[in-house]
């Protein structure tokens, strides 16, 4: 029997994905028949107290759960159970040991969805009362520190109490559809592995926008901002998982290592390459979707002088055989035009054009690789028009994964969770990912420090500030969203 313990229980995360990914689990079969599930927080509430604020979760965020009924709900809120625990208090852990002993429980997994500040003491006290020996497993949410040295103290405390194969540090990117389809896509096909770098690839860009600001996060995310928040996990991740050469095998250690030299291959920029390869932005006010929008400086939580990024572009590189020369333009903004996450990599023009410019545009080929909000692959390619003469135009072979499979789409909370607790650390991050990635992260906020004139504002609703348009521009490139033919 898996019992699921939530540290944080009553917080925003828990409402809007944990509860709702683990409730969609139970509802479609995949937790063991005496499953229990405890939410763990500050607050002193009873376990019916507890249910009631799940059941309103389960309502606002997985009413659309598939094969829901109100036997299954009613059955799922009899597995949760409440246990208040104050990190600094050790009598609570001994309280929550008694009701694990109580419930015959072969593998416990633990959550933090907490504050990292409190990662340590959680897992000290569950040490400390015998809680994290033998299946225990320990899920640590981001974010991992602030640079590579908070992260790497981090890392070593939950080293001197856990085993490296008890830690999930979870980034959910990974549990995305489209991001394991991308190892499918690279390492069970042919055709791409030849044309996979710098001979035939002009650029990668990895782009993730979204059109929400940051919600009731204001306090959280001014403290964070936008390199911390996406770059350093989110988009590098991506970047790992593109570039990584395929390796020995599917096991998650055998991922990890490739995907880790790609992290540390990452070329580390000097203070002068930051101001030259880095556009950071905060959004003015402006209109998504034709709704009027607050600018991020007015937003509740955040002060009115705020300083802190909402938007960052960067042009990276990647010192290594494979890639040597070829950007890889990375981009995150919150209040953006669209939502979307988009992998696009452009392959070089044809060396020579036999077809004078009136036949038609000749924009080179590109694959695109789209995350959200469709999981879609689509390759770009030239072809005739039909008709008289020879005229071309720009057209797309299609994966559309909503019509090639109708199986259930397991959100990628849901599928973490799940391979968390069978002990699946593939889509897991592992310490040397984590420093590798802080290493490259840490001139970027150094050089930021110091240059405190260097961040644009955008208006929201639009794709960011014109300095990141000109940092591709300036090297005869464009975001996808404005190529214009030439
Ligand atoms: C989270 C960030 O990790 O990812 C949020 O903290 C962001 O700020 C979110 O909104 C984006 O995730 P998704 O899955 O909606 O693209």
């Amino acid at each position: 029997m898996t019992t699921f313990v939530l540290f944080g229980g009553t917080g925003d995360l828990a409402k809007r994905k944990i509860i709702p990914a683990l409730y969609s689990a139970f509802v479609n079969g995949r937790l063991d028949q005496n499953f229990k599930f405890i939410g763990a927080a500050r607050e002193k509430l009873t376990d019916e107290e507890f249910r009631v604020r799940v059941a309103a979760a389960i309502e606002s965020y997985a009413s659309n759960v598939d094969g829901a009924t109100e036997e299954k709900r009613a059955a799922f809120l009899a597995t949760t159970h409440y246990s208040k625990i104050d990190a600094r208090i050790p009598e609570d852990f001994a309280a929550l040991k008694d009701s694990l002993q109580t419930s015959e429980t072969n593998a416990t997994l633990f959550y933090l969805a907490t504050g990292p500040d409190i990662f340590i003491p959680v897992v000290e006290q569950l040490s400390k009362h015998g809680l994290v020996e033998g299946n225990a497993r320990v899920v640590v949410e981001k974010p991992l520190g602030r640079d590579a040295q908070s992260a790497k103290e981090i890392n070593h405390s939950l080293r001197s109490y856990l085993n490296e194969h008890q830690i999930y540090r979870i980034d959910h990117y990974l549990g995305k559809e489209m991001v394991q389809n991308l190892l499918a896509l690279r390492f069970a096909n042919s055709f791409l592995e030849p044309l996979w770098n710098r001979k035939w690839i002009q650029d990668v860009q990895i782009s993730i926008s979204e059109q929400v600001g940051v919600e009731s996060r204001g306090d959280f995310y001014d403290h964070t901002g936008a390199l911390r928040d996406m770059v350093q996990n989110h988009l590098l991740q991506l970047v790992s998982i593109v570039a990584m050469e395929p390796p020995v095998n599917a096991n998650p250690d055998a991922i990890r290592d490739e995907k880790v030299k790609v992290l540390r291959a990452l070329h580390k920029f000097t203070p002068d390459e930051v101001s030259k390869k880095t556009v950071r932005g905060q959004y003015r006010a402006g209109a998504v979707d034709g709704k009027p929008v607050i600018a991020y400086q007015n937003e509740p939580g955040v002060p009115p002088s705020s300083r802190t990024e909402t938007f960052v572009a960067i042009r990276a590189e990647i010192d290594n055989w494979r890639w040597a020369g070829v950007p890889f333009y990375l981009r995150t903004g919150k209040r953006m035009a669209s939502r979307s996450a988009e992998i696009t990599i452009n392959f070089k023009p044809i060396p020579y054009s036999i077809f004078g410019k009136s036949q038609g545009p000749l924009r080179s080929n590109r694959l695109v690789i789209s995350l959200q909000p469709e999981e879609s692959v689509q390759l770009y390619m030239k072809a005739k028009e039909p008709g008289e003469g020879i005229r071309l135009s720009d057209v797309a072979l299609n994966l559309d994964f909503a019509e090639v499979s109708n199986s259930r789409r397991v959100e990628s909370y849901e599928r973490l969770l799940l391979d968390a607790m069978h002990g699946d650390l593939t889509l897991f991050v592992r310490d040397d990912e984590l420093s590798a990635a802080w290493a490259w992260i840490d001139p970027i906020m150094s050089a930021w420090q110091n240059d405190s004139e260097g961040l644009k504002s955008y208006i929201s609703g639009s794709w960011g500030p014109s300095a990141a348009s000109y940092l591709l521009a300036q090297h005869g490139a464009a975001w996808g969203e404005e190529f214009v033919e030439s």
